[in-house]
């Protein structure tokens, strides 16, 4: 991560804070756990959610199979812009999560393995969480995978308590890491098994 996306990140933040959540973009060790979370056999598409300035893309470039499918879905065109810049070799999406179903027919793809997560579901409303979760259902197959993270400092909030039911709600198997300490602020993220 250049360190001259930090401004476009917190700029992008001032603006819509709703959206981005965060302050800054996560560390590479946040981005290098979480993406290592996943086990990458069989795995021949993967999404990213809410890809930002790009600090889980190019961990995620590094890990799948060339002739594997990834698409970016970011919501920010100043973000999509950047990502498309600083990707070429990467399907960017300026879209919402929540139209998950159509952004993957229009790339014509039916069924993903994997989706790896950056969105803030912590600032987000309960029918937005749920909006989003029952679109990813549509795409995200039987024992597809999915990687999210949170900030420790919430954790012990209802919200984030709702969240982590919520979870355990759509998905079989969830479980969740240890704490990240070389991100700000400190996160965890859990892994979950459709
Ligand atoms: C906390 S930032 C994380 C950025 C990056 N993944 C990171 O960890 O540094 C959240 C990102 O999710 C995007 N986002 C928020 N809601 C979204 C939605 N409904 N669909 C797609 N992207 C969304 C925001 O624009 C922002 O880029």
């Amino acid at each position: 991560m250049k360190n001259k996306y930090y401004a476009k990140f917190f700029r992008e933040f001032l603006s819509r804070p709703r959206a981005v959540g965060a302050l800054l973009p996560s560390s590479p060790q946040l981005a290098k756990r979480m993406v290592n979370s996943i086990d990458w056999n069989d795995v021949e598409v993967t999404l990213e959610y809410g890809p930002g300035t790009g600090a889980f893309t190019g961990q995620i470039i590094q890990q799948i199979s060339p002739d594997s499918r990834f698409l970016a879905i970011e919501l920010s065109p100043q973000f999509a812009q950047l990502l498309a810049t600083q990707f070429p070799q990467a399907t960017i999406c300026n879209g919402n999560v929540a139209d998950v179903e159509s952004i993957c027919a229009q790339h014509d793809i039916g069924q993903v393995d994997a989706i790896v997560s950056g969105l803030p579901w912590a600032v987000f409303h309960d029918q937005d969480q749920e909006r989003y979760l029952d679109a990813m259902m549509t795409v995200l197959r039987k024992r597809g995978q999915f990687v999210t993270f949170g900030y420790l400092q919430g954790l012990l909030l209802p919200a984030a308590r709702r969240f982590r039911r919520r979870l355990e709600k759509y998905f079989s198997n969830v479980e969740a890491s240890s704490p990240v300490w070389s991100n700000f602020p400190p996160a965890i993220y859990y892994h979950c098994r459709r």
